[in-house]
């Protein structure tokens, strides 16, 4: 195994660098994570875009470390400030270990896109929260119980102390999203990920929801990582946007200069099927075709094969590097500069023990 190397940059609070993740499966090597880095400094918000299946849900189950069965870090680091002030690579840990069993949920929190499956059906919501203060703070059985409603109560739920006695299926799905909120805020965690929070809610419920998420964030201080397949979502949620395809950062760039200047190809077809909330009903742009299967990655840009945009040849013989083209703007694009990355991204290294 490689040595922990565990500097970090002041400020921030995770690097990953690198990131490749590898399932092996019956038919054959699936390659969902292919090189992604990205950074998050301490107190501020990202947003992770792209489509389904390029990889998002995988990057955040790599920091968590609860890869799928099969599921492997293949390469790459990634780096956590704890709040205690330690800094991990959290792919060096055990992932059964003591250690990554107070980063998950202690320091780490995750928010999950369907609120039912994270919560158990045969326990209350306050044994469920309760468990996670029994876990990561040091508070009495009574503090529990208040916390617990104070919980409940920071995050908009009517009745606190009577509802946090109900199970899950009692609640609705704006409601239930608030106590899965307020489960993961339990143990003031430094760093917040929320894997497309709202997509199982309807458009008003899905407002109020980011909008808590947003205060929540701010009030604590906490560093969120937001991530959904809706570029819509993230306009008034987050500071830096990574667009991600097929494992890897397509683009990069503060969230205003992302939506004012796209340069990528992908970033442009992701803005032009949000909807638009004010003028005329229009048809929605899809992208064409679909993300290709992990199991096969694209030669050179692994775009090509669905960009409307291509300069030439080589577009599918070269891989492009991801290049600063404005302050803090990367673009990973032929058509911006002719840069090709150092290293091969459909390498098989293996620097981790199976
Ligand atoms: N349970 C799984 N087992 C093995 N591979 C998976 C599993 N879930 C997803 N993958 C692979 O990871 C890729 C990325 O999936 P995912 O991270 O869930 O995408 P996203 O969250 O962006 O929709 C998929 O295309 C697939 O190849
Ligand atoms: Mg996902």
């Amino acid at each position: 195994m490689k040595q922990n190397n565990a500097e970090m940059k002041d400020g921030n609070i995770v690097e990953v660098e690198d990131l490749y993740v590898r399932f092996s499966r019956d038919e054959g090597i699936l390659k969902p994570i292919n090189g992604f880095s990205f950074n998050i400094p301490a107190g501020s918000s990202i947003g992770v875009v792209g489509e389904s299946g390029c990889g998002k849900t995988m990057t955040a189950y790599s920091l968590l470390r609860i890869l799928p069965r099969g599921g492997q870090i293949t390469h790459g680091s990634m780096r956590l400030r704890r709040k205690n002030g330690e800094v991990v690579d959290l792919a060096q840990l055990d992932a059964d270990g003591e250690k990554m069993r107070h980063i998950r949920g202690g320091d780490v929190a995750m928010i999950f896109q369907e609120p039912m499956t994270a919560f158990s059906p045969v326990h209350t919501l306050y044994d469920q929260i309760a468990e996670v203060l029994e876990i990561h703070s040091d508070l009495s059985d009574q503090d529990i119980r208040k916390r617990v409603v104070e919980l409940f109560d920071l995050v908009g739920i009517p009745d606190p102390e009577s509802r946090v006695d109900a199970y899950a299926f009692e609640f609705s799905g704006g409601m239930r999203q608030r106590a899965m909120i307020a489960m993961a805020l339990a143990s003031e965690p430094a760093l917040l990920i929320a894997d497309e929070p709202t997509t199982a809610l309807d458009v008003t419920v899905q407002a109020q929801v980011l909008r808590l998420i947003k205060k929540m964030q701010r009030k604590f201080n906490i560093a969120l990582m937001l991530i959904t397949h809706d570029l819509g979502v993230i306009a008034h949620m987050v500071d830096y946007v990574y667009v991600m395809y097929m494992g890897e950062v397509v683009e990069a760039a503060p969230v205003a200069e992302l939506f004012k200047n796209p340069l990528h190809p992908y970033t442009r077809d992701l803005l032009n099927s949000v909807p638009k909330m004010t003028g005329p009903k229009q048809e929605l742009a899809h992208i064409k075709g679909s993300v290709p299967s992990s199991a096969a990655l694209p030669p050179g840009c692994m775009f090509h094969p669905r960009c409307t945009r291509r300069v030439g040849e080589v577009c599918w013989t070269g891989e492009p590097a991801l290049v600063e083209m404005n302050k803090n703007h990367y673009v990973r694009c032929f058509i911006h500069s002719p840069e090709t990355s150092g290293m091969s991204r459909h390498a098989e290294e293996t620097e981790y023990d199976a």
